[in-house]
């Protein structure tokens, strides 16, 4: 069965094409960038708007398929930003309606989560869910994903591109502060770390940094140091996690997924518990329309087919609020 999966709950429109096999014949995605400052949701969704039915074209051109041969539409229903959710939802329910095939909504965390396993091959992992929105150390118990730690004001990715910003550096951050913290003579910068319980706070990192930064230090041990903590912290927090539910797998996903260094910490601990780990390769790490598909193909199979009168979006939609059978 092939499914086109249409994502767009924040800065990336994403059209993906796949089958029920896991067989991905696009991965088309198209990304908003803010002229200055954060995302804003009106030009975002603008954005999406904008490029929606090219990208549906190019999906195509590239599968080497046509709308006749697409059997299933899946549209993510949240969490995300409203009028961005609006965009892609209202496509998607024109789709569903024009070819008359079924529509399925599909939670956007669990889409991260469950095309992580089906690229690692992953049964039962605990999760690392790290992008710019979301840090959730997650794992599945008795139909849900249970969120074992989260932060408690902003994500690590967030953080991670709001320092940048200070520094000077466009969006996103995250890729350029790896960089720069690749400095072997780089020295450490003390920054305060704070994990509570099994939660985690970047914010008061984030004040912190930006504070040393005005007293002019070398921008790259900054850097270097900030990744150390806020890695630390979360690297901790996934070994409570790992420790207490003894799971066999670590899967790190999201768009800070990609960088070396994180990847690096996570290991260690994953193997010092006789886990495999596993990171998602950035093209489908970061926000696309592939696990849209994926997971919405999984949902069809479940029969959670959505009607179009009661197929409004989701924007707080959280990832254990979603009751949901694994294959
Ligand atoms: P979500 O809606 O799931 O929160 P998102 O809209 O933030 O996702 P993603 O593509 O999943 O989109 O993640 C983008 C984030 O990943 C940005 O914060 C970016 O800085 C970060 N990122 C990308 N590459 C790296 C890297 N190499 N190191 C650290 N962070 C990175
Ligand atoms: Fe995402």
């Amino acid at each position: 069965m092939l499914c086109i999966g249409l994502e767009g709950t924040a800065h990336t429109l994403g059209v993906g094409v796949i089958d029920s096999d896991g067989k991905i014949y696009a991965n088309i995605r198209s990304e908003y960038v803010p002229k200055s400052g954060g995302i804003h949701p009106r030009e975002a969704a603008q954005h999406h708007g904008v490029v929606l039915a090219t990208k549906l074209q190019e999906a195509l051109e590239k599968s080497s398929l046509t709308f006749k041969d697409i059997e299933l539409i899946a549209f993510s229903r949240g969490p995300g930003l409203g009028p961005c959710l609006r965009v892609t939802a209202t496509a998607a329910r024109a789709l569903a309606l024009l070819l008359d095939i079924p529509l399925v909504g599909v939670n956007h965390c669990v889409a991260h989560i469950e095309l992580g396993r089906l690229v690692t091959g992953f049964k039962d992992p605990l999760v690392v869910y790290v992008s710019g929105g979301n840090t959730i150390v997650s794992a599945y118990e008795a139909g849900k994903y249970r969120v074992f730690g989260e932060t408690l004001d902003i994500a690590l990715g967030n953080m991670l591109d709001t320092f940048a910003r200070a520094a000077g550096m466009p969006h996103p951050g995250g890729p350029k502060i790896e960089k720069l913290a690749k400095n072997d003579s780089a020295e450490f910068i003390s920054l305060p770390y704070s994990v509570k319980g099994m939660d985690l706070s970047f914010s008061g990192l984030l004040t912190a940094a930006v504070n040393t930064l005005k007293k002019g230090v070398q921008l790259e041990d900054l850097c270097f140091s900030l990744q150390e903590v806020s890695f630390a912290m979360l690297t901790e927090v996934t070994e409570r996690a790992l420790a207490h539910t003894e799971k066999p797998e670590v899967l790190l996903t999201g768009g800070v997924a990609a960088n070396k260094r994180l990847q690096e910490m996570l290991q260690i601990i994953s193997h010092e518990h006789d886990a495999l780990f596993g990171a998602v390769s950035p093209d489908l790490a970061g926000d696309n329309g592939v696990m849209i598909g994926w997971t919405g193909l999984i949902q069809f199979i479940q029969g959670d087919i959505l009607d179009i009168e009661s197929s409004q979006i989701l924007p707080k939609w959280g990832l254990s609020a979603f009751e949901f059978t694994r294959t």
